[in-house]
């Protein structure tokens, strides 16, 4: 006969890890603050857009992971009921678009900076030299990441990732507010209109032009030494 809290920890051991961690972190999102003030990447960002996408867009994510999350846990505890399993499988849609929209707009905000202060400064170091080594140049990278994020259809994020198995930065795109499993997100860019287009309206090029004067290099460097 097993113990009852041998059994809890054989339950818990044969969930899969991802609804684990689910059930320890149920409601507890909250939005992270924004490194500098709302209108501080103007003129490249509008205050306008970043009160918006910031208190709105991103809580909206954040109050509906917590939702899933809620709604999860109890399911979890439904036992043997195949119903539970059902709505279960349901919600795990709501988990990848408002958990992935959590995960990559706080990584978001991060990846800005003010241009009067460290915004779209890449100083030398490991950074500069493999964005070279990958790319020949900084430009290269910004006209293949732009190319690729202005071609994602519909709403998605381009991304530069760093590859495990290649050793190399390469240019992504994700779908929707799916987060970047393939790589290690380095530099993220919102392409969904809710990101540009009250001040730059259809002319995505123009917002992805305007985007690397406040892209915040330290912090992309900081996260490719972590993998170097
Ligand atoms: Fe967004």
């Amino acid at each position: 006969m097993i113990a009852p809290l041998a059994r809890t920890a054989a339950r818990a051991a044969a969930r899969p890890a991802f609804a684990r961690a689910f059930v320890a972190s149920r409601g507890v999102h909250t939005l992270p603050e924004l490194p500098y003030a709302y209108d501080a990447l103007e003129p490249h960002i509008s205050g306008e857009i970043m009160k918006l996408h910031h208190s709105k867009h991103h809580q909206t994510y954040v109050n509906g992971l917590n939702a899933a999350e809620e709604q999860y846990a109890k399911l979890q505890s439904a036992g043997a009921d195949v119903s539970a399993v059902k709505e279960a499988i349901k919600l795990q849609s709501a988990l990848k678009f408002n958990g992935g929209g959590h995960i990559n707009h706080s990584l978001f905000w991060k990846n800005l900076a003010p241009a009067s202060k460290e915004g779209g400064k890449l100083e030398a170091g490991p950074l500069k030299d493999t964005i070279e080594r990958d790319f020949g140049s900084l430009e290269n990278l910004k006209k293949e990441l732009n190319a690729k994020t202005a071609a994602v259809q519909g709403s998605g994020w381009g991304w530069l990732g760093w590859n495990q198995a290649t050793k190399k930065l390469e240019v992504v795109t994700t779908a929707n507010q799916d987060p970047l499993l393939s790589h290690v997100p380095i530099i993220g860019i919102d392409i969904w209109e809710h990101a540009f287009y009250l001040q730059y309206k259809n002319v995505k090029p123009d917002y992805l032009n305007a985007i690397w004067n406040v892209i915040n290099f330290k912090e992309a460097e900081a996260r490719l030494k972590t993998v170097l």
